[in-house]
């Protein structure tokens, strides 16, 4: 019998499957924030595995510390919380979620482009604010995204769903990547391979979708704001260490570009106060994967994973690391 524990509760009955074999010990989220190193090594002491969320630093100190531990199951397709290279060497699994929250994340970055676009929230608050008088012409005018061009960084699974729904609406699609994709994707998506400082330059969308390392930290930095059009839109469902959020704020404030819709920041849950008064921002609290079907999925991904572990299966699902 192996002992599990999850630093956060998942949806209702997602771990009954691993509580008719294990001892499974649920943890609230902490009151007073993020859990540190010290949090995760208190709770991962005696653990087995260890089921965390993208928030958890799991760093060779934790590592070290947990010396029981077989394995880290990361409720989330992204791995940037975890050092990979620290828990091969610990001889720890690592899993993880990918696939199956690809379509909620593209939504969502297509409901902050179109918030962003539109002025959903300015509009929202307008009629709120009893402001809603008569019917006017020039109040709110957005952008358009017909014959627009959306900007994709990254064009893995995600950055895939998102270049076929512009296709729905019309815009013309290109890419960055750090490898071209092949021609099947390029001709499902439509979208045109370009540089950086190109899809930069002539996007009036752009949109994050990489994952964060070293080579795309602050990817998004001043002379990359400098380089979008003054109209642009800056959409980051990735992560939010890809943009020099500071740089950001900058640019907004000097209309570089016209405004951001922004899933995620560079250092959650904290988010740069010059963000929060900037009427076409559009904010959400990291809800990528925030749909029930998503949420669900990736639960299910986590207990196979972990049941193969746990049966000593020889290869096992799902596995980052
Ligand atoms: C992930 O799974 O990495 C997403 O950021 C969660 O929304």
């Amino acid at each position: 019998m192996a002992h599990i524990v999850a630093t956060r509760p998942l949806l209702d009955g997602a771990l009954d499957a691993l509580r008719e074999t294990h001892t499974v010990t649920v943890h609230d989220p902490d009151p007073s924030g993020d859990r540190t190193e010290e949090d995760l090594i208190a709770l991962a002491a005696e653990a087995d595995v260890l089921l965390s969320v993208l928030a958890d630093p799991l760093t060779e100190r934790v590592f070290a510390a947990c010396p029981h531990l077989q394995m880290v199951a990361q409720y989330a397709v992204g791995v940037d919380n975890i050092d990979l290279d620290a828990a091969t060497e610990h001889g720890v699994v690592v899993s993880h979620t990918p696939g199956v929250l690809t379509d909620a994340t593209a939504d969502q970055a297509w409901a902050l482009l179109l918030a962003a676009a539109r002025h959903v929230r300015a509009a929202d608050q307008y009629v709120r604010d009893g402001h809603f008088e008569r019917w006017e012409t020039t109040v709110l005018l957005g952008m358009e995204l017909a014959d627009k061009t959306l900007g994709i960084v990254g064009l893995g699974r995600i950055g895939q769903a998102v270049a076929r729904r512009a296709l729905g609406f019309g815009m013309d699609v290109v890419y960055h990547n750090r490898r071209r994709a092949n021609p099947t994707v390029e001709r499902q998506t439509g979208a045109r391979y370009v540089s950086l400082d190109n899809l930069l330059a002539t996007s009036d969308v752009v949109s994050l979708h990489c994952p964060h390392n070293e080579d795309s930290h602050h990817l998004i930095d001043a002379a990359a704001l400098e380089r979008m059009k003054e109209t642009a839109l800056l959409v980051n469902t990735a992560r939010g260490a890809v943009v020099d959020e500071a740089a950001l704020v900058e640019a907004l404030g000097e209309g570089e570009i016209a405004g951001a819709g922004l899933d995620v920041f560079e250092h959650e849950p904290d988010v740069h106060p010059g963000l929060l008064d900037q009427d076409r921002v559009v904010l959400a609290p990291h809800l990528g994967s925030a749909t029930t079907r998503a949420r669900r999925r990736m639960a299910d991904m986590v207990v196979e994973s972990i049941q193969a572990v746990l049966q000593g299966a020889e290869s096992v699902p799902h596995r980052a690391a």
